[in-house]
C-alpha cells in the first residue's frame, strides 16, 4: 500500500483534524484530492511485565508503554488483550473527556495522540482538535480536558485549536447548506449537538448518554457483559425489525429510542431556555454522525421519534453524515485547512 501511495505522488497538504473521542481517536489529512484517515481505539490494558512478554510485544510491533513494573498495551491491540483474558478494557477518557478516576490516562492519550496525529508537515502546523460542549445532565466542564489536549499537540509542534465536536459534523456535512443547520454526533461517552447558521455556532451542548450508556442498560437488563452487548450491538443489530426479537436485540431496541428521546428532549428544552437565540426561519438540515448512527434503520428510528417531538425549529431534511465514523476528524480538518490557507 506504501508503494502505491507513494507512486501516485499524493502531496500531503498542509493542516490535520483530530477526533479525540472516548472510544476511538481519529485523524485526517489530505493526500493530494483525497482525505486519509488513521483510527486508534482510545484503550489500554495492563499486563504485569517480564522480559519474554516485552519482547514479544516488539516482535509484533504492539504499542506499548513500560512503567512502575506493568505493561501497557495501547490502542487497537488493547482490545484483542481484553478479550483474551476476559477482562474489561481501561479508558483513558470518560464521557467525552481525560477520566477522573484513571490516573494513567495522561500518557496512554499523548500515546495514542502521537500515533495516529504523526509529526506536523513543518513546525507550526495547524491542527483542530475536537473538545464537547457542555454537559446538560452532568456537572463538569471540558476545560482541563481541553488544555492538556492543547498542551500535548503544541509539544508535538503542531498549532493547536479546539473545535467542538458538533461544529465539526457541521462542517463535514453541511457545505451544500452553507454550514447551517443541526449537528449531532452520537459517539460512546456522550452525544454532542450544535445549531449553526453560516458556521457560526449559535447552540452548542452535549448529553452524557450515548453508545457506552445503551450497553451498560442493556447489559443490566439481560444479564450479559456490557463488553458483549457492544459486540452483538456492532456487528447485526438491525433496528429495522420490530418483531420476533431475542431479549437482546429487544433491550437494544428499547434503548436506542430511549437515547434518541433524551437527546431530543434535551434539545427541546435547551432551545426554550435560550429563546432569544439567534432564529433560523428557514426549515433546518439535521445531519446524524457518530458510530451509534451505524446500525441499520438508526435514522428512521430517529425520525419516528422526532415527529412525536415537540422539536421547535421547521425540518427540512434529516440525514446521516457521509462517513458517520469519521465526520467530526473531517470537519476538524475543514477547520484547520481553512487556517492554513490564510497563513
Ligand atoms: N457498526 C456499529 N453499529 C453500532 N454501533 C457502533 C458501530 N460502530 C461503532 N458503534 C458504536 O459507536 C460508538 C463509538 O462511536 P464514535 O463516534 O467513534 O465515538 P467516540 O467519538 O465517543 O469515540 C460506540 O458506542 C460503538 O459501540
Ligand atoms: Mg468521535
Amino acid at each position: 500500500m506504501a508503494k502505491k501511495e507513494a507512486k501516485s505522488a499524493s502531496k500531503v497538504e498542509k493542516g490535520k483534524g483530530l477526533d479525540v473521542g472516548t472510544a476511538f481517536i481519529v485523524c485526517a489529512e489530505r493526500h493530494g484530492g483525497r482525505i486519509a484517515f488513521r483510527t486508534q481505539r482510545d484503550a489500554f490494558f495492563d499486563i504485569e511485565y517480564s522480559d519474554f512478554t516485552k519482547q514479544m510485544l516488539i516482535k509484533s510491533q504492539v504499542n506499548y508503554i513500560e512503567k512502575d513494573d506493568r505493561l501497557y498495551v495501547v490502542g487497537n491491540e488493547a482490545l484483542e488483550f481484553a478479550n483474551i483474558f476476559h477482562a474489561e478494557l481501561r479508558r483513558p477518557l470518560k464521557r467525552g473527556v481525560i477520566s477522573p478516576s484513571e490516573k494513567e490516562a495522561l500518557p496512554m492519550v499523548e500515546l495514542i495522540i502521537r500515533g495516529v496525529a504523526g509529526k506536523p508537515a513543518y513546525e507550526g502546523e495547524t491542527i483542530y482538535f475536537s473538545i464537547p460542549g457542555p454537559p446538560l445532565d452532568a456537572n463538569y466542564d471540558s476545560v482541563y480536558h481541553e488544555k492538556i489536549l492543547e498542551g500535548m499537540l503544541t509539544r508535538l509542534g503542531y498549532t493547536a485549536k479546539p473545535i467542538n465536536e458538533g461544529l465539526a459534523v457541521v462542517f463535514s456535512d453541511l457545505a451544500k447548506e452553507g454550514f447551517t443547520g443541526l449537528g449531532l454526533s452520537f459517539g460512546s461517552g456522550m452525544v454532542n449537538i450544535c445549531l449553526a447558521y453560516m458556521s457560526v455556532p449559535i447552540l452548542t451542548f452535549c448529553v452524557t448518554k450515548a453508545g457506552d450508556w445503551i450497553d451498560q442498560q442493556v447489559a443490566a437488563a439481560v444479564g450479559e457483559t456490557a463488553s458483549r452487548i457492544c459486540s452483538i450491538k456492532e456487528s447485526s443489530l438491525d433496528l429495522t425489525k420490530r418483531d420476533g426479537l431475542s431479549r437482546t436485540e429487544a433491550a437494544l431496541s428499547i434503548y436506542h429510542d430511549n437515547l434518541i428521546d433524551y437527546v431530543l428532549a434535551h434539545i427541546v428544552r435547551e432551545f426554550e431556555r435560550n429563546e432569544n437565540a439567534p432564529r433560523i426561519d428557514k426549515p433546518i438540515v439535521i445531519v446524524l454522525s457518530g458510530g451509534s448512527t451505524m446500525p441499520k434503520g438508526f435514522l428512521q428510528r430517529f425520525n419516528d421519534v422526532l415527529a412525536r417531538s415537540t422539536f421547535p425549529l421547521a425540518v427540512k431534511e434529516v440525514r446521516l453524515a457521509s462517513q458517520p465514523l469519521y465526520g467530526v476528524a473531517k470537519g476538524a480538518l475543514i477547520g484547520a485547512t481553512a487556517d492554513e490557507a490564510k497563513k
